[in-house]
């Protein structure tokens, strides 16, 4: 098969790798960049522990291959973080108890992340139906819709992100 060399700038760094065109970007981020944010659940577009931030669209990064993220800018998790602090959607989910194992909450924040930037007041409801396609099997959810609930209520913070 014959290997194509594209370009992934992940959390602001550039990298040129070389991939079989069959190669998910979930794949290509954590085995051949290291980037072990994005969890890989189901390869079957379901779980949503695999989701990146692709050109500040929430994309789930098993259903893509890496050839299609060519030229792309990709966030993981990690992305959010600075040096000295949480981002204000990671710190929440910290305060709410938002995890346990955290397999899911990559995925999680990256996806109310974008939700958050366009419905900054969201209902319970909403925020519910905006992590749908993120599955978690230890939480019971509460505390997850808690973490982006009270994130959204941080303005001041919500404002720089
Ligand atoms: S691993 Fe990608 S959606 Fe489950
Ligand atoms: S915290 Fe374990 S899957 Fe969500």
């Amino acid at each position: 098969m014959t290997e194509r060399d594209i370009t992934l700038v992940v959390n602001g760094t550039e990298h040129e790798l070389t991939v079989e065109p069959r190669t998910l970007l979930v794949h290509a981020l954590r085995d051949h960049l290291g980037y072990t944010g994005p969890k890989i659940g189901c390869e079957s577009t379901v779980c949503g522990a695999c989701t990146v931030s692709v050109d500040d669209d929430p994309v789930k990064s098993c259903t893509l291959l890496a050839v299609q993220a060519d030229g792309a800018e990709i966030t993981t998790v990690a992305g959010l973080t600075t040096a000295d602090s949480l981002h204000p959607l990671q710190q929440q989910f910290r305060e709410e108890h938002g995890l346990q194992c955290g397999y899911c909450t990559p995925g999680m924040v990256l996806t109310s992340l974008d939700f958050l930037s366009d419905n900054p007041e969201p209902s319970r409801t909403e925020i519910r139906a905006a992590l749908k396609g993120n599955l978690c099997r230890c939480t019971g959810y509460q505390n997850i819709v808690d973490a982006v609930e009270s994130a959204a209520e941080d303005i001041p913070d919500h404002e720089s992100w």
